[in-house]
């Protein structure tokens, strides 16, 4: 197989990941989960009180305990996907909380933190075969990647799914919250100073919000199939 790097941006709750750990298992790639970085550097900001009480970070001191941090990844072998760990803890649940979720972009724009990702992610790129998920992936990370994908889906549509992923989870929150959530983070994600969300010049557009996993996956054989010969199972 083709050993590449494949990156998929775009708006929060489009089913990123999803897709790029089926492209994964499909590719036989190892996937990454920027997101999960910069929720596990904001976890710890919240552990280690360098949030105010609106849960907004204290961008010196945070930056300043960077050196502090170490975050991994680690398959569940019950489950075989990739799981966070934050100093040697497993946090892929409290990761995905509205505490976390609320506090995440905040953190993302300070420009110590996104130096931080970017040498974490650069890193398990350099071997390629891998596909990575986030806002700024082909455009700031990997502008060389071989294949960009940049997903989106209407706002109420995004926020439906991530109340149901978070009630399967048994987590409370009204549909009002988690749109309100998914508005305030498309705004802060789009216009924020540091690589802001943008889809990137070479990036094919993936408008999933009537599309099934399974039909995802046939756009991108076909893509697969077009652009490299690569005929997919
Ligand atoms: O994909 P996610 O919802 O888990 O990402 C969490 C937050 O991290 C998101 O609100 C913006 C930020 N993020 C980013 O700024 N750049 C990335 N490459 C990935 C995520």
């Amino acid at each position: 197989m083709k050993q590449m790097i494949i990156a998929i941006d775009g708006h929060s709750s489009t089913g990123k990941s999803t897709f790029a750990k089926a492209i994964a298992k499909a590719m036989d790639y190892t996937y990454l989960d920027s997101g999960a970085l910069y929720r596990a550097v904001t976890l710890y900001a919240l552990e280690e009180g360098l949030t105010d009480s609106q849960g907004l970070p204290d961008a010196s001191l945070l930056t300043e305990r960077l050196r502090d941090i170490t975050v991994s990844f680690c398959r569940n072998p019950a489950t075989g996907l990739s799981e966070t760990y934050l100093n040697g803890k497993n946090v892929e649940e409290r990761i995905r909380s509205l505490d976390v979720s609320r506090s995440v972009s905040p953190v993302s724009v300070i420009p110590r933190v996104r130096e931080f990702v970017d040498n974490e992610l650069r890193k398990w790129g350099e071997k390629k075969g891998v596909v990575i998920d986030g806002r700024d992936i082909g455009t700031a990370v990997f502008p060389q990647a071989e294949l960009k994908i940049f997903m989106t889906a209407p706002a109420h549509v995004r926020a439906r799914r991530r109340l149901d992923e978070m009630k399967a989870k048994g987590e409370e929150a009204t549909f009002e919250e988690v749109l309100d959530n998914v508005l305030s983070r498309d705004h802060l994600d789009s216009t924020r100073e540091v690589h802001p969300l943008t889809r990137a010049s070479d990036a094919v557009l993936l408008d999933n919000g009537n599309m099934s996993v399974e039909e995802q996956m046939e756009w991108f054989k076909k893509i697969m199939e077009e652009r490299w010969g690569i005929r997919l199972k």
